[in-house]
Parts: C-alpha cells; sequence; structure tokens
C-alpha cells in the first residue's frame, strides 16, 4: 500500500474504531465482536508501524482504559478481584508449570483445578449470616459498582444461603447469559422492531449495569461461581466448588481436577472441539493449582496470581478483504457463492475462503467485492462471512449479481420458487459428477477407502468414469495411466470397489445422493421396501405413510427414480453385478421408539448412540417431532430441542439413562 492509500485507510479506521469505543464503553451496547474489533485495532497498528509519519496522537491506538459509568455507587472490594494471566500453547503451559515447581518443595507434585471459562462479567456476591446483601461489579478489581438491586433479580442467585454458615461470606462468579436465552432475547426484539444485541457477555453486562432493576428481572441472566470465601475451611479449589454447590449455587459441571500438564491439555483440546456445546460462550480454561494453601501462598505478581493462570483459545472471529466472489456447484448441483478473502489467520489457521449462503444472503447483508468483512469461523465448521464494515469502503466496491454470473456460465442454473438456492439439474458436468462419486464411495454409503475428492476429480477427467456405476468396470491397468496410481494403490482400489458389489441397502440407497434422503431416511426406506424394486415401484401414497417419511422427501425420491438418467443407472449397476443386500428389520426392545440426540454424551460419539438405538430396533431421528418418543440430553443441550420435547410430549433421558437404557 503507498502512502496516499495508507492515509485514506488510516481515517476510515480511525473514525470507525472510535464508533465502536463510543458504542462499548459508553453505551453498553457494541455493534462489533470484541475479536473483530481487535482486529480493525491490529491492521491500524501494522498500518501506522509502516508509517510512523501518519500516526495521530489521538489514534484510538495511544488510548488506554475506558471512561467510567458513573450511575453506581462505588464499593471497595474485600480482597482484590484478580485478572488471569493468558497463555495459548502447550509450551506456555509447560512454562507455567515450571515456573510454580520452581517455588514449590522439590518433591511436591501439585493437582490442577481445571474449569471452563465464561465469558460473562465477573461479581462479587456477599453474604451476612446467609442473607445476600451486597453485589459488587469487578470493577477495576479494587472498587467494583454496586448493583445489589439487579443481581437480586438473577433467577439463580440465592438470596439465602442453603446451608447455615455463620458470618461474612462471599462467593464469586461470573454473570451470564446463555446462548439461546440470548437468541431468543434477539428474537423478541426483531419482533419490537428494535435493534439486535451484538453478543451475550456485553448484553450480560449492559444489563447488570441497568438503573432499573425491573428491566434487568426481564433478561434471563445467571450466576455460576468460582470462588467462595468463608470460615469455612476448605482444602482445595475441588472442595470450594463443593461448597458453593451445597451453598446453593450453580457451577460448571465441567470442572476437573488434573495431576499432570498432559492432563491438562487433553482437556483443553477437548473443549477446543466442543465448546460450541456448551450452553454459554467460553474464550478459554481457567487452571489453578488446587491446594488452596498452596495456591494462596504462591501469592501474585501485579494483578495476577501465580498459581492460576487462562488457557485462551485462538480468537474466531477477524476482519479482512474480501478479493472476490466465486461460484461453487456442489453435489446437489447448488450454486453456493464462495468469498474469496485476504489471508487471514483465525482460530489457529489461516481462511482465505468463506462460505456466502446464496443470493440473498448476499443482498441482505449488502456484501459487496472489495469490502472490509468479519469472518467467523468455528471449530470444523465452514468460515462464514457475519458481516460488512460499510464505513470503510472507499467506493471501489463491486455489487456481485448472482443472477448475472450463473447466465455466464457453461451450466443452466435454475431457482424454484421457494427455495433461495439457484440449481442446475446437469449430472453429466465433471465437477458434479466427480462430488456424486466421492460421495457414493462415502463413509456412510459405500465406504471404499481411496476415493476421496482428489482421486474422483482424477477418474472423471481422465473420463474412466461417467457414473457410479462405471467404478465396477475399473481395472488396475486403467488407474495406471493416471499420475496418481502406482501398482499397489492401484490395486487396492479395484479390490476395495469389488468388495462392496454387495452393499446393504441402506448405504446404496444412501450413496445415489437423493435429495433429502439421509442415512436415517435410507433405513426405513430399506426397512419398509426390502429391495430396490419395491421402492422402484411405489407410490406418493405410500411413501407418505412411512415414519419419518414427508411430503418433500416423497416427492424428491419418486423424482429420482422417475428419471432416465437414474433408470439407466441402476440397470447399469445390476449389469455390473451390483446387488444391494436388503437387511432385515431389527426386532429387539426399542422397536417403535424413535430418538434424538442432542449435546455431547461423555461416553460416546453421536453415531456410536444411533447404531446403539438401531440395534435394538429404534430409530435415530435429528430433530424432535410429533413422532419422537425419546430426546437423550448430553452436554449443552440447546434449549430449542428441549422446547420442542416440550411441545410434543417427547420424554427426556439424560446420558445415564440413556445408557442404561441401551446396556
Ligand atoms: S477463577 C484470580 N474461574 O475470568 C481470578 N475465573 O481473568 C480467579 N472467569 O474476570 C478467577 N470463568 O470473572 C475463574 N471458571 C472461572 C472463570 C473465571 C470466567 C473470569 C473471571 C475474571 C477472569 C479472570
Amino acid at each position: 500500500m503507498n502512502e496516499a492509500d495508507a492515509k485514506k485507510r488510516i481515517t476510515r479506521l480511525v473514525a470507525e474504531i472510535e464508533d465502536h469505543r463510543h458504542a462499548y464503553y459508553t453505551q453498553d451496547d457494541p455493534k462489533l465482536s470484541d475479536e473483530a474489533y481487535d482486529s480493525l485495532v491490529h491492521e491500524l497498528e501494522s498500518l501506522e508501524a509502516q508509517f510512523p509519519q501518519l500516526k495521530d496522537a489521538n489514534s484510538p491506538t495511544q488510548r488506554v482504559g475506558a471512561a467510567p459509568l458513573k450511575a453506581f455507587v462505588s464499593v471497595a472490594h474485600s480482597r482484590p478481584m484478580l485478572s488471569l494471566q493468558d497463555i495459548s500453547s502447550d509450551a506456555d503451559l509447560e512454562a507455567w508449570t515450571k515456573r510454580t515447581a520452581k517455588l514449590l518443595p522439590p518433591d511436591y507434585r501439585p493437582k490442577y483445578h481445571v474449569d471452563i471459562k465464561m465469558d460473562g462479567l465477573a461479581c462479587a456476591l456477599v453474604y451476612e449470616d446467609g442473607q445476600l446483601v451486597r453485589g459488587v461489579t469487578r470493577g477495576d478489581g479494587k472498587i467494583g459498582e454496586d448493583v445489589t438491586s439487579n443481581v437480586r433479580t438473577i433467577a439463580n442467585v440465592p438470596l439465602k444461603l442453603r446451608k447455615k454458615v455463620a458470618g461474612t461470606v462471599e462467593v464469586r462468579g461470573e454473570i451470564l447469559l446463555y446462548k439461546a436465552d440470548f437468541e431468543k432475547l434477539n428474537q423478541a426484539r426483531v419482533k419490537q422492531g428494535l435493534p439486535e444485541f451484538m453478543n451475550p457477555r456485553n448484553t450480560a453486562a449492559g444489563t447488570v449495569r441497568q438503573l432499573d432493576p425491573k428491566l434487568v428481572a426481564a433478561r434471563p441472566l445467571r450466576f455460576h461461581a468460582y470462588s467462595v470465601y468463608s470460615n469455612q475451611p476448605t482444602k482445595t479449589i475441588h472442595d470450594e466448588y463443593e461448597l458453593a454447590r451445597e451453598l446453593g449455587f450453580a457451577v460448571n459441571r465441567q470442572n476437573k481436577v488434573a495431576s499432570s500438564s498432559k492432563e491438562i491439555m487433553e482437556f483443553v483440546e477437548h473443549w477446543a472441539q466442543k465448546r460450541q456445546e456448551l450452553p454459554f460462550n467460553t474464550d478459554g480454561l481457567v487452571i489453578k493449582i488446587d491446594d488452596r494453601r498452596v495456591f494462596e501462598d504462591l501469592g501474585s505478581v501485579g494483578k495476577t496470581p501465580r498459581g492460576a493462570v487462562a488457557f485462551k483459545y485462538p480468537p474466531e472471529e477477524a476482519t479482512t478483504k474480501l478479493k472476490d466472489i466465486i461460484i461453487s456447484i456442489g453435489r446437489t448441483g447448488a450454486a453456493t457463492p464462495i468469498a474469496l478473502l485476504e489471508p487471514v489467520r483465525i482460530a489457529g489457521t489461516t481462511v482465505q475462503h468463506a462460505s456466502l449462503h446464496n443470493a440473498d444472503e448476499i443482498e441482505r447483508k449488502d456484501i459487496r467485492i472489495g469490502d472490509t468483512v468479519v469472518v467467523h469461523k468455528a471449530g470444523d465448521i465452514i468460515p462464514q462471512v457475519v458481516g460488512v464494515l460499510a464505513n470503510l469502503r472507499d467506493g471501489s466496491e463491486k455489487q456481485f449479481d448472482m443472477a448475472k454470473e450463473l447466465q455466464n456460465h457453461p451450466l443452466k442454473f435454475e431457482r424454484l420458487p421457494n427455495e433461495a438456492v439457484w440449481r442446475t439439474k446437469d449430472r453429466q458436468d465433471p465437477h458434479i459428477l466427480a462430488r456424486n462419486i466421492e460421495h457414493f464411495c462415502s463413509k456412510s454409503a459405500l465406504d471404499i477407502e481411496g476415493m476421496g475428492e482428489k482421486n474422483a476429480d482424477a477418474l472423471v477427467a481422465a473420463k474412466l468414469v461417467s457414473d457410479q456405476a462405471d467404478l465396477f468396470k475399473l481395472k488396475a491397468s486403467d488407474l495406471l495411466t493416471l499420475d496418481r496410481f502406482a501398482d499397489i494403490s492401484a490395486n487396492k482400489l479395484v479390490d476395495a470397489v469389488a468388495n462392496s458389489k454387495e452393499p446393504s441397502l441402506p448405504r446404496f440407497l444412501y450413496g445415489l445422493g437423493i435429495r433429502h434422503v439421509g442415512t436415517q431416511t435410507a433405513i426405513d426406506l430399506s426397512e419398509h421396501f426390502g429391495s430396490l424394486n419395491k421402492l422402484q415401484e411405489t407410490s406418493f401414497d405410500e411413501l407418505a405413510e412411512i415414519e419419518g417419511v414427508g411430503e418433500v422427501v416423497a416427492h424428491s425420491i419418486l423424482e429420482w427414480f422417475a428419471d432416465e438418467n437414474n433408470q439407466q443407472l441402476l440397470e447399469k449397476f445390476e449389469k455390473q453385478g451390483v446387488k444391494p443386500k436388503t437387511t432385515k428389520k431389527v426386532h429387539g426392545p426399542l422397536e417403535g421408539k424413535a430418538f434424538v440426540v442432542t449435546g455431547t454424551l461423555s461416553s460416546m460419539q453421536r453415531e456410536e448412540a444411533a447404531e446403539k438405538i438401531r440395534a435394538l430396533g429404534g430409530t435415530f431421528q435429528t430433530s424432535v417431532g410429533k413422532g419422537t418418543h425419546y430426546l437423550v440430553t448430553g452436554e449443552g443441550t440447546g434449549q430449542n430441542k428441549l422446547d420442542a420435547a416440550e411441545k410434543f410430549g417427547t420424554k427426556k433421558l439424560d446420558e445415564d439413562e440413556f445408557v442404561k437404557l441401551v446396556s
């Protein structure tokens, strides 16, 4: 970037950042996530470093701290509310355990208490002779704001302790807004024509600092405890959590005691994958030396205790430039617009592509080529463009017209009246064909090892296959004409194909890629019809009778079998000797019972749970409906599923009850 361009960009960034600071600090109503905000500040910092002459004394990079609100009475904390030193890697953790070990007796083997770091706001609750007398925000750690009348409205804050403890008890913890409650709140706001809130934490913080307790009471805040100070001696942090529970407080169920950094890292990695499933947001874990005496004796440096650290997960949101929009065509022929991004690090990986969903979404968010966009990436989920910073536009941005782009595409696309997606019916297109072949060979379908994306592309490009049935004609000598194959890999693939000539009917049906026919529907169809021939001859009425097959699914199945190309495909399979095996209906104690599993189960993966249910004759569904008998609730069960269960009278089972039922 040249100096003139940098100057323009800096001016825009400064104005944008100032706006967000105002919204955040003064109005308690940010329009941007902290992570995206930080990303903008980083961009400004790096431009200022590159062009020091352009740095202004009033730049937001030169500011520290925020203007406090004057509305509440200030209260001194009984003991400082400390913060935690952040760490973010295995090496950091190792360095911390070594550093603390040096301060402890040489033969002392510390245990560590690990808990989820909740993304809310810290609060201290003071009880005198068992009665809640004060609630104080963290403030600057020494002095906070008295928000007693507000915390009294929080439903799970005990106004009276459940267990008698003489004298003063102080319980510290996090005030939270659960993700599901936050979403409901926003849905209600949209209905009332009010602007949506940015995120649960800021909404919780803004709520606690509301001057009208009635308004606070109307927002479903919660309090989760993590510290107790009282006359009641507790040896370990673990005991302290138990005490908090006995006193009547909610504490995270996820906390555990670890004996080594290896165990801590296992916990870190587990929650890095699963943290989306928690009911509240988290950006890391809190690790403390479990022995309270040792913890206290280690003391603190500045504002952070030596005996604890926060393991922070990498941010899941950043801002970057959208360089272009391309169209990707999937297995079903759906055209998806994809954002090409200026590479940016998010959640530990470099992101260059993000999904834009569909044309309506681009229009609704007014996303233009050249825009600065906010990109979100969580876990294994495909990165998404969540918004645009329109104020940062310089006039060079271009609008994207999906319909027009598709007109210039060699394939023909159509958009059905009620659908957001443009789709092509062209099955012969090499890219679509390769995706269908890949799907046919995938784990839940015929499970043919060695037929991933690249091999499927190569086989189609070399015209060795023109449909799924051609796979069964392949010879090792054909494959050896391609660079990708050597003797061993070619023979392996040919063998793998040959070994799947008698797939189970459900796998085969699923592999055909009929729209709306997932693994469970394929099982239902297979059980009902018993053979491919019977299914081919079915009628709409018969299909619609099957539990789990709705109108849309029925139409889709009929349409697929009515298609001449598909009929030819089935004939080709037959000629190649491919014979789907009928699976017998499983009779068992769960026959006629439909299950939905939600959240995380600690003892098994969801697919394993599905297999167990099916092995006992039950069916496994993905959403709760009127035919669902049981909702198995794992860790982090979503409110929507619970609401649906309530509505349809579905029985809820926790993990223990479920495990008992299937074993
Ligand atoms: S223990 C010495 N446990 O994280 C501080 N804190 O930087 C000990 N937080 O603002 C705090 N979840 O409010 C602890 N499970 C948890 C927590 C947690 C969130 C917050 C806390 C504080 C910050 C610490």
